[in-house]
């Protein structure tokens, strides 16, 4: 078997590799990612990549398709991957995570793979206060990253036949440790705070409704979406993945946060604009299609592996915000240094690089 990973040096990546290769230990796993977070490591453990078979660097605007000859499934996580970098970089977005991801699956189909993962999100759903979102319900993407995942789920249903399954993921927010962590998700904001300086600060007013999903329930989902039968979902499947008691407001994140960590000061921002996000999602379909895969890990659970794990790479940085933990501000540097286009091209061969 041979299973290739787009976007694998990335947080969710990092911790999906480690998965599939003790899921799939005879499997040829084949990495293919920009390398724009290669630094970014927050673990004292092995470098991810050392777990993959091959590590190609690559731009999956630019997919060399003969790496996809006898490929029997691809994971797509490859992207520009949350609202921020999508206000910055609103084209690239769209050429990576909508483009690119179509013009993948068309080639995966060509070359006969049998299954393609992709890695959407529940904000497609954007602002809906009344009631629980199923896959039936309307898509309502208010940002450009939200867009580009609509935009690829509607384009790679086409694609889906007898021979050719494909499997959106429609994840909850993420939270959790990974090799790759990245602090600009909520969980993993309100934790490194508390870690750091015995302070959260609420961004919002505490009330929208976020659902969340630890990152290593993510990868079994992969994982279950890789070995998936016909019968289990069609040959297209569009589906939530999280788990209905993991809807949370986000002062309640806040607060098992402080539960976990005495001694913390919690501070909500009475003053912010209405958040434009905020959804309720049922993962009843997810419940009912993946039995064996859903969701395990309790939210006590990833506030103590988190702060655990922060305090094992002696985490104490208490502007975080500003760090590389935050993708926009890699990004945006990288670019400022000449290293990225504005495209977000490596600027190779130009002056900036040489020095
Ligand atoms: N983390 C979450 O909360 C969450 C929730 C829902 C969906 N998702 C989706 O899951 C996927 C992975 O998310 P993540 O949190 O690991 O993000 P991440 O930013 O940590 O990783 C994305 C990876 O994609 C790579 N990449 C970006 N552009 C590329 C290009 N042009 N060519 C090749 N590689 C490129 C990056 O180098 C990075 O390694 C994304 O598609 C994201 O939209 C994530």
């Amino acid at each position: 078997m041979k299973i290739l990973i787009t976007g694998n040096m990335g947080y969710v990546g990092s911790v999906l590799v480690k998965r599939l290769r003790v899921s799939y230990p005879e499997a040829e796993l084949i990495g293919f990612d920009m390398g724009y977070f290669g630094n970014c490591i927050s673990s004292n453990d092995i470098l991810p990549e050392c777990r993959v078979d091959v590590q190609r660097f690559g731009d999956v605007r630019r997919f060399p398709k003969q790496l996809l000859t006898d490929v029997d499934a691809v994971v797509y996580l490859a992207a520009l991957s949350n609202d921020p970098l999508g206000n910055a970089f609103e084209t690239a977005t769209f050429d990576i995570n909508h483009r690119a991801s179509v013009s993948m699956a068309q080639a995966a189909k060509e070359a006969g793979a049998n299954a393609f993962i992709y890695a959407s999100s529940c904000s497609v759903y954007g602002y809906a206060e009344d009631g629980a979102r199923t896959e039936e319900s309307p898509v309502n993407p208010l940002t450009a990253y939200a867009k580009s995942k609509v935009w690829t789920e509607r384009d790679i249903a086409p694609l889906a036949d007898l021979k050719f399954k494909v499997t959106c993921l429609r994840f909850a927010t993420a939270c959790g440790m990974s090799d790759r962590l990245r602090l600009d998700l909520v969980l993993n904001d309100f934790v490194a705070g508390a870690v750091a300086s015995k302070k959260i600060s609420i961004l919002s007013d505490g009330t929208p409704w976020r659902p969340l999903i630890h990152v290593k329930d993510m990868t079994r989902a992969i994982d279950w979406a890789v070995r998936r039968e016909l019968a289990a979902g069609g040959p297209f499947l569009t589906v939530n993945v999280g788990d209905d008691r993991w809807n949370y407001q986000v002062r309640e994140l806040a607060e098992a946060a402080a539960e976990v960590i005495p001694g913390v000061e919690v501070s909500i921002n009475k003053n912010a604009q209405p958040d434009k996000r905020s959804y309720r999602v049922s993962f009843e379909k997810f419940k009912r299609l993946a039995p064996g895969y859903t969701p395990e890990i309790e939210l006590i659970t990833a506030v103590t592996e988190l702060r655990d794990g922060l305090i094992a790479i002696g985490f104490k940085d208490e502007n975080f915000r500003q760090s590389h933990f935050i993708r926009l501000n890699v990004l945006a540097r990288l670019k400022q240094a000449g290293r990225l286009t504005h495209d977000l091209e490596w600027a190779f061969g130009s002056g900036a690089i040489a020095s």
